[in-house]
């Protein structure tokens, strides 16, 4: 059987992004490629398996192109040279007969031996994946781009190549400004991601074997490939002085854990006398589901805090600070970017306002982190509430935020100070996520058809409530559908102009809080193609604005 990398001539051709690459038999021209690249922009790669250890970034790992051409003489007699990308890494695998393709829900790993990525590259420490099967930073866009990548790299090699290749594709991508890239095909599972994968199949629903079976045989297309709604979580313990110098020969003690069924065992031996041991490289993966990461990361870190021996991990896998810092990174590197090309060289520039956690922004964060909302960027956060989860949201993700204090003044004089505020932070629109404020006739005056407010309802049924309230109303009332309505602004309280609505069906057993969970995703949905059609309008109210004068 070849594996996916023959095929990766033909994906190029196919059209899926990659970064510039030039591979080497000898040093000849090495250094001159290494320049053209320029310094900082670099990546090397040693040939063959290095358990994910033989990559060095110019950067994190190389400081420097003659560090760099003495890492190239260590790695002769083949090596690859590519242009480091910036971005964030994902992988997407599919089982594959060499006809169909059924894909796994997106899985992020996390390569650096210490917290905070810092340290050495190992085979992985840890991953994770969200309930939605896409990633804090990734768009279903972006990832169904991925996957079209995969179906061609499958459909290359039956077609260019007359191979079946039946297995696992394992894709290894980096969301970056410039869209989804591929770095590199591997013909297996990956670990740890697998661990995250198969523990979350639902097996209710599918059948592993038979899965197996037909990825071997063929029959793909007839066989049921579903995965379990749920996040999960997986750390590995690694000896001490992993990856460069590991501990070996440790014992390994297991007892203390709550769900031994979910902790796989790598580098281990068992002794003659029974005891598990370390052999010196990663040692006890574990992996814990739950209906959200914040879940299912505190769990995996309870059960691989107790797996005792000369071990460490990483702690900092799947909790909020560094996935945040993720989805920060890319919003930095988009906005970066936005001005590059922007429609009428216009980036529309946003403001929030929020008393509450601000969970219907998570999706814009994570639209704007993958570029779905191009040239559209968030300049300021402003809260009436000192401790509101929006603030902390805000600051997580580095935007720009404050705590705006009423202090007993009028709702007019507070709401120009909001004014202002979102002016000097050159807004061009306003998005109201869970503002428990009425807004003064000036305020709606200024921002007009400018600024957006979610209602947790169809409207213009059941206006005026908040939150709870409105899902109850809606349940009283019998009707069969609820939804959401994004509006602009006006004085009237959810009378303006209704700009998208989303629809979903009220159910008989349905509670305020049932129907609240059906209806809170529509409102991130909604509010980007809200936000779509304000920005094309500030784009188009710029380019038919008489020019300043001076
Ligand atoms: N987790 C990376 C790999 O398996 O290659």
């Amino acid at each position: 059987m070849k594996t996916a990398a023959s095929a990766t001539v033909l994906v190029i051709g196919s059209g899926a992004r990659i970064p510039k690459f030039r591979e080497f038999l000898s040093m000849d021209g090495a250094r001159e490629y290494l320049e053209e690249l320029g310094e900082g922009n670099y990546v090397v790669k040693a040939d063959g398996f290095c358990g994910g250890k033989g990559v060095k970034v110019a950067g994190d790992h190389l400081s420097s192109i003659d560090e760099a051409l003495a890492y190239c003489e260590e790695c002769l007699p083949h090596f690859v040279l590519c242009e480091r990308l910036r971005g964030e890494e994902f992988s997407v695998l599919s089982f594959t007969d060499g006809e169909t393709l059924s894909h796994m829900p997106a899985v992020q790993d996390h390569k650096r031996a210490y917290e905070g990525d810092q340290g050495p590259n190992t085979g992985g420490m840890g991953t994770y994946t969200c309930e939605d099967h896409l990633l804090p930073f990734l768009s279903q866009k972006a990832l169904d781009e991925a996957r079209a990548i995969n179906g061609a790299c499958v459909r290359a090699l039956r077609c260019e190549l007359g191979e079946l290749y039946r297995g696992i594709l394992y894709g290894g991508y980096m969301l970056t400004p410039k869209g989804v890239m591929l770095i590199e095909f591997n013909a297996r599972f990956g670990d740890p991601e697998c661990i995250n994968l198969l523990a979350l199949l639902d097996h209710e629903r599918t059948d592993f074997l038979t899965v197996c079976e037909a990825t071997a045989s063929g029959g793909l297309a007839r066989v049921p490939v579903h995965f379990q709604p749920l996040a999960s979580c997986c750390k590995y313990a690694c000896p001490e002085g992993y990856p460069d110098t590991p501990l070996k020969g440790f014992e390994v003690d297991l007892s203390g854990l709550e769900s031994p069924e979910f902790a796989f065992l790598g580098a281990i031996d068992r002794d003659a006398a029974g005891t598990l041991r370390g052999t010196g490289s990663r040692a006890v993966g574990v992996v814990a589901l739950a209906a959200d990461l914040n879940s299912a990361e505190a769990r995996a870190e309870r059960e691989v805090s107790a797996v005792k021996g000369s071990l460490f991990h990483r702690s900092d896998i799947g909790k909020e600070p560094l996935v945040a810092s993720r989805v920060k990174r890319m919003l930095e590197l988009q906005a970066a970017a936005a001005a590059d090309g922007a429609p009428g060289g216009r980036v529309v520039r946003l403001g929030v306002l929020g008393s509450t956690r601000g969970s219907s922004l998570q999706p814009v964060l994570r639209a704007l982190a993958a570029g779905v909302l191009r040239h559209v960027t968030i300049n300021l956060v402003l809260s009436n509430k000192k401790d509101a989860g929006i603030l902390r949201r805000a600051a997580l993700h580095g935007l720009p935020h404050a705590h705006v204090p009423v202090n007993g003044r009028s709702r007019d004089a507070y709401d120009a100070e909001i004014t202002q505020r979102l002016e000097e932070a050159g807004c061009d629109a306003v998005l109201c996520v869970g503002w428990m404020r009425i807004l003064s006739a000036p305020f709606c005056m200024r921002w007009r058809q400018r600024a957006l407010n979610v209602h947790p309802s169809l409207l213009p049924a059941f206006a005026g409530g908040m939150d709870l309230e409105v899902h109850s109303a809606v349940l009283a009332a019998g009707v069969p559908e609820s939804g959401c309505t994004v509006h602009f602004i006006e004085e009237a309280v959810d009378g303006g102009q209704i700009v998208v609505q989303k629809r979903c069906p009220v159910l008989p057993l349905d509670t305020p809080e049932s129907l609240k969970a059906r209806v809170q995703p529509l409102e991130g949905v909604a509010f980007l193609e809200a936000i779509g059609i304000v920005a094309a309008q500030v784009r188009a109210a710029a380019c038919s604005d008489p020019p300043a004068l001076s």
